[in-house]
């Protein structure tokens, strides 16, 4: 089967961590470049991040580039709240001193996008380096194959506003750019189905008997997390975003929902909502696929056999604890 070629934008941040894993480790895939957005930390930490799920994954040669470290107007807001002073989980795991660092994020999107036809992005964090690279040659952005991004919410409650999601509520302006100018069908995988793929305990119990050094990066850095997600919703596990959007870029069928047009609010009391207009009330032309629906027994198996390959007989016999 041909891989298709991904460019991942993140902000690792722990869910950021556990996506990256899950595309290194999935066969339909080959990740050209990986990205580096500020958002759950500042740039640079994120790029130290990211290479650390590289080392994990064996994929030290994969080329991760240092993107914008402000959003296009606001001021930079991260939530090292919720993923530790360090990103993972205060971790602190420490330098790494392979890897393929380079500057130029937006440089590197526009000129892959001009010079291939096969390429699609899956957007974890604030959408500035896309809507930058959009300002900077939107022509190259007509190559674009797919575009998934992890952000907003519909029918669901915010986790930063009572409806705004925090990758749409850290860059509104280039949330709102992107939607208004990709010219692609922004497939937005929100709150509405991301918050229903929870790390429970009993998964993370099952993680820690594979015992490798895969199943100790993430109950390492997910610990943190979870005790966020104790204190701050009165949830038990860990709420695993960024994974989702991986996945349903590989397996449609994961996800559900309809096309609709969608703008993001720029500021005052809903800044950073995302407005989907499903009634067509506005009558303009649909730029966004919605997910609304999701089978998550579906994705949890697919997210520990791809990152258990040697497992898989354990998984299929544990099936009731997904
Ligand atoms: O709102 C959740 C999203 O914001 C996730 O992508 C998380 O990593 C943060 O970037
Ligand atoms: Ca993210």
């Amino acid at each position: 089967m041909e891989k298709k070629k991904v460019i991942i934008d993140c902000d690792p941040g722990i869910d950021d961590s556990l996506a990256l894993l899950l595309a290194l480790k999935s066969e339909e895939l080959e990740v050209i470049g990986i990205t580096i957005v500020c958002g759950n930390v500042p740039v640079d930490l994120g790029v130290e991040n990211a290479l650390k799920a590289l080392e994990i994954a064996d994929a030290l040669h994969v080329p991760v580039y240092l993107g914008e470290n402000k959003p296009l107007k606001r001021e930079l807001v991260t939530a090292q709240d919720t993923h530790g002073e360090d990103g993972v989980g205060e971790c602190f795991f420490g330098k790494i001193k392979d890897g393929n660092v380079r500057d130029g994020a937006v440089d590197f999107i526009v000129d892959t996008l001009k010079n291939n036809k096969d390429i699609s992005i899956i957007a974890l964090g604030p959408l500035t380096n896309i809507a930058k690279a959009i300002m900077t040659d939107k022509e190259a952005f007509n190559n674009l194959s797919e575009f998934v991004s992890m952000g907003g919410a519909f029918r669901i409650h915010g986790n930063c506003s009572p409806v705004a999601e925090f990758n749409y509520w850290v860059d509104p302006h280039g949330a709102d750019y992107v939607f208004k100018n990709l010219n692609k069908k922004i497939h937005m995988v929100g709150l509405d189905v991301t918050r229903k793929i929870v790390l429970t305990p009993n998964i993370i119990e099952l993680i820690k008997r594979f015992n490798d050094n895969v199943s100790k990066y993430i109950v390492d850095i997910t610990r943190f997390y979870v005790d966020f997600h104790w204190n701050q919703e009165g949830i038990i596990g860990c709420v695993i975003n960024d994974p989702l959007a991986v996945a349903y870029f590989i397996d449609r069928s994961i996800c559900s929902g309809f096309s609709s047009y969608t703008e993001i609010v720029h500021d005052g009391i809903a800044m950073g909502q995302s407005i989907v207009d499903k009634e067509k009330f506005y009558g303009k032309e649909d730029n966004s696929y919605i997910l609304t629906e999701v089978d998550e027994k579906k994705f949890m198996l697919m997210f520990l056999e791809k990152l258990f390959k040697d497992k898989k007989n354990i998984l299929k016999a544990v099936k009731e604890v997904i």
